[in-house]
């Protein structure tokens, strides 16, 4: 018998699609909401490949709350939800930062509203690092200051996190699970899934792969000059299918009572800092694949070192990641050779 019914929004998305095969993988019965807006529907072949089973899917705009209120009316007896759907690019959110604020903020709040109408006892929702800005000191836990955000992006997921403590706390009678993303890297191990960036990707991992299968010319290197053991920057880079895992634990402990407070805040990451030269060593030595690199300038607004301190999600939620930087950049390599026999 399936378990419960989860709804995940942007579940055609990245870390959603991982999240979505973890959760169909234990049993519970998926609902994706997705408004294919930086993702699309193959995404859903590739998720069936892997399980053997379509997840439910619909269309829709999540800033729509009369759509939500179709899917909820459609689809009876959703316990959780997990919330991925969201805009994420940081630049963008420079550029637009209404569209932020009303895409991240509207999604999340239309949620909440419609939770204990639906009966909809607990959501999961999708934060960051970024939140810790440049921290005062390596590794961040929980309780490290959250710095001023330095980018309407990083400020929805701030804004985000008060309103789901606010809401909880007004009476709602739902809980929450707070998941504070590192750097998400790497694909499915069966290369049915992974990260579909538009254009010309502005993160690390995507570039890297890029360059080294020749759509781009060189991969750069922004800044050798921190005060980091190599000069470039340090970050903690998370295998996406830990990090889906990391959800159905979340979601099993909201929806099963274990929860110790009614809003939960974990650090997902691996507690090892890498830098970026690290990384690009560890991508040639684990597929044999050279990446034509150089150094340039800085880019502005980058943190200099930033990783986590994953003992909480480790020891309460029971969660640790597993997998090496070698598996993940292999993984990583395997969905952009995988994405060249699509013609993409
Ligand atoms: P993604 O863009 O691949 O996935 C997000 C999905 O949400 C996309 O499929 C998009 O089409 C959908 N979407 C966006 N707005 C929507 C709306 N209004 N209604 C319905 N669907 C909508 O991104 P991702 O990397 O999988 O990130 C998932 C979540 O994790 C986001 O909230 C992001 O901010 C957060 N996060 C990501 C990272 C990262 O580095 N990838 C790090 C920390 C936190
Ligand atoms: C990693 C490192 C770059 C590209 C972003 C968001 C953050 C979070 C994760 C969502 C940095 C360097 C990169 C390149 C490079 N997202 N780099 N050459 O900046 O840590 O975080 O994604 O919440 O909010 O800001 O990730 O992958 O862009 O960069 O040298 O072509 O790689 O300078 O040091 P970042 P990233």
């Amino acid at each position: 018998m399936a378990k419960d019914k989860i709804l995940v929004t942007g579940g055609t998305g990245y870390i959603g699609s991982h999240t979505v095969v973890e959760l169909q993988q234990a049993g519970y019965d998926v609902v994706i909401i997705d408004n294919l807006s930086n993702s699309n529907r193959d995404v859903l072949d590739g998720i069936e490949r892997i399980t053997g089973i379509r997840p439910d899917f619909v269309e829709a705009d999540c800033t729509d709350i009369s759509a939500l209120r179709k899917l909820f009316d459609e689809h009876k007896g959703i316990r959780g939800i997990i919330n991925f759907a969201a805009s994420k690019a940081v630049g963008e959110s420079i550029e637009k930062p209404l569209l932020y604020y009303r895409n991240n903020l509207n999604t999340l709040m239309n949620l909440l509203e419609l939770m204990p109408e639906y009966g909809v006892e607990g959501i999961v929702f999708s934060s960051s690092c970024t939140v810790y800005g440049e921290p005062d000191e390596n590794p961040v836990t929980e309780n490290s200051p959250i710095k001023v955000a330095t980018s309407p992006y990083g400020n929805t997921k701030q804004i985000s996190e008060e309103i789901i403590r606010d809401f909880v706390r007004s009476g709602s009678g739902i809980k929450s699970v707070i998941l504070r993303y590192f750097n998400p890297v790497g694909a499915h191990p069966s290369a049915e899934i992974g990260e579909l960036p538009n254009g010309v990707p502005q993160n690390l991992v995507p570039y890297l792969t890029q360059t080294a299968i020749g759509i781009r010319k060189e991969l750069s290197v922004f800044g050798d000059d921190y005060s980091t053991p190599d000069g470039s920057c340090i970050r903690d880079f998370i295998n996406v299918v830990d990090l889906a895992k990391a959800h159905v634990v979340a979601v099993e402990r909201m929806l099963t009572g274990k929860s110790q407070e009614d809003v939960e805040v974990f650090n997902l990451g691996t507690g090892v800092g890498l830098s970026v030269k690290e990384l690009i060593a560890a991508f040639e030595r684990a597929t044999g694949v050279k990446v034509p690199h150089r150094i340039v300038g800085r880019r502005a607004g980058d943190i200099e070192k930033v990783w986590a301190n994953p003992e909480r999600a480790n020891n309460v939620l029971g969660w640790k990641a597993t997998a090496t930087i070698d598996d993940t950049m292999r993984s990583a390599w395997a969905w952009q050779l995988h994405l060249r026999d699509l013609g993409k």
